[in-house]
């Protein structure tokens, strides 16, 4: 299964990308999370990225597409993969496509997951992620059984550095401006899944394994 996972910030793409791979057994592959290693490692790759992503604004085209393509071709993704924040331009879907077809793959499906900005507003502040596996939770809508530690592994919880409310607000007026479009670009070419973001954690899932078995 080849998948693209599209919506605003705090839609949820990375708390669905955690089930989907598992019910799929693909690889997750978010463009947000490379950046965010690379910067926990201080290569230069991370210093270049840090001052974009610490202003709301997206990493250049140039520094994005080439990680991407390299990502593509290892063993892991050749059964599928999952790509969550990625493509997040009409240049970066076009690379793509292209990349696509010169290794003869298709994509299966967009899942294009729909919340309303004050939604998002309220679960990016409220977001807290495991320093050390990564899992995701929120202190209101999915908070861990105990404050500050991780269910899965006992790792302490942070904050992101760009999940303050203002950047937070730039994030989502960048992904209007620049990501949006790709909705219609995917819409054209048959493979958008428009899903309800404001649902349940579960429901959400259920409904997106529903219509890629459908
Ligand atoms: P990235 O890391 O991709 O961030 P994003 O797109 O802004 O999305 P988020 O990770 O904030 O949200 P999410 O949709 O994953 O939501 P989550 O599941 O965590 O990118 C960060 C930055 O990197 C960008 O701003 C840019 O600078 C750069 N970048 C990355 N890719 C790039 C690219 N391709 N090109 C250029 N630049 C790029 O959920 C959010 C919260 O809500 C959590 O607390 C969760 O527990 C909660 N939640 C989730 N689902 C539900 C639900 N159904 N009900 C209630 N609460 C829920
Ligand atoms: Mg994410
Ligand atoms: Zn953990």
């Amino acid at each position: 299964m080849r998948l693209i996972l599209l919506g605003p910030p705090g839609a949820g793409k990375g708390t669905q990308a955690s089930v989907i791979i598992k019910e799929y057994n693909i690889p997750h592959i978010s463009t947000g999370d490379i950046f965010r290693a690379n910067i926990k490692e201080g290569t230069e790759l991370g210093k270049k990225a840090k001052e974009y992503m610490d202003k709301g604004l997206l990493v250049p085209d140039e520094l994005v597409v080439s990680i991407v393509k390299d990502r593509l071709t290892e063993d892991d993704c050749k059964e599928g993969f999952l790509l969550d924040g990625f493509p997040r331009t009409v240049n970066q879907g076009e690379a793509l496509d292209e990349e696509l077809k010169q290794m003869s793959l298709e994509l299966d499906k967009v899942i294009n997951i729909n919340v309303e900005k004050e939604v998002l507003i309220q679960r990016a502040i409220g977001r807290r992620i495991c320093r050390d596996c990564g899992a995701t939770y929120h202190v209101k809508f999915n908070p861990p059984k105990k404050e500050g530690i991780c269910d899965v592994c006992g790792g302490e919880l942070f904050q992101r550095d760009d999940d303050k409310v203002e950047t937070v607000k730039k994030r989502i007026k960048v992904y209007h401006e620049q990501t949006e479009p790709l909705i219609d670009y995917y819409t054209k070419k048959g493979l958008i899944l428009n899903v309800d973001g404001t649902k349940p954690i579960d429901a959400i899932f259920e409904e997106i394994s529903e219509a890629l078995q459908g």
